[in-house]
């Protein structure tokens, strides 16, 4: 499922440096990280949820892997991982309609509405990713209210 153009986004040396940062960053966080597991997760769940909605398994994956890379450094994340994105996504072949329809949805992840398109598809799936029902941490984050059930 996986294409030439989603190996070349793993391959990419802005996107294995910013995953070695977060890792680093978060090597004692105990709550929820966004390594690479995360990152699948997201992008299985996209492809579940967005089945019927006609959206390519590669645009899903590029969304997805990239959604948080802006967690290497601080500030807005969600802003920087699109700036990031901006950056990777020409280079592996995707275009600039593609891209931009991506970055979009990156930089509008995460906020209390989740939105429609590909920004709801990856807000959503963002959200369903976190197993807050089997997390130790639960009681302190602030998101358990949000994720309680089992849904994917
Ligand atoms: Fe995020
Ligand atoms: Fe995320």
């Amino acid at each position: 499922m996986v294409s030439a153009r989603v190996r070349s986004v793993y391959a990419h040396p802005l996107f294995a440096a910013a995953l070695a940062s977060i890792q680093e960053r978060e090597r004692e966080r105990k709550f929820c990280r966004h390594g690479l597991p995360h990152l699948l997760d997201t992008a299985r769940i996209m492809c579940i949820l967005g089945a019927e909605e006609g959206y390519a398994a590669d645009e899903i994956y590029a969304c997805a892997l990239l959604h948080d890379l802006g967690r290497a450094e601080e500030g807005d994340h969600a802003q920087k991982s699109a700036e990031l994105a901006a950056k990777i996504l020409p280079e592996c072949g995707f275009s600039a309609e593609e891209s931009g329809r991506i970055c979009a949805a990156i930089a509008a992840h995460g906020h209390e509405k989740e939105g429609e398109g590909l920004a709801g598809l990856l807000s959503r799936a963002d959200r369903l990713s976190r197993a807050c029902y089997a997390c130790p941490a639960a009681e302190e984050c602030y998101w358990t209210e949000k994720n309680k059930g089992i849904e994917v």
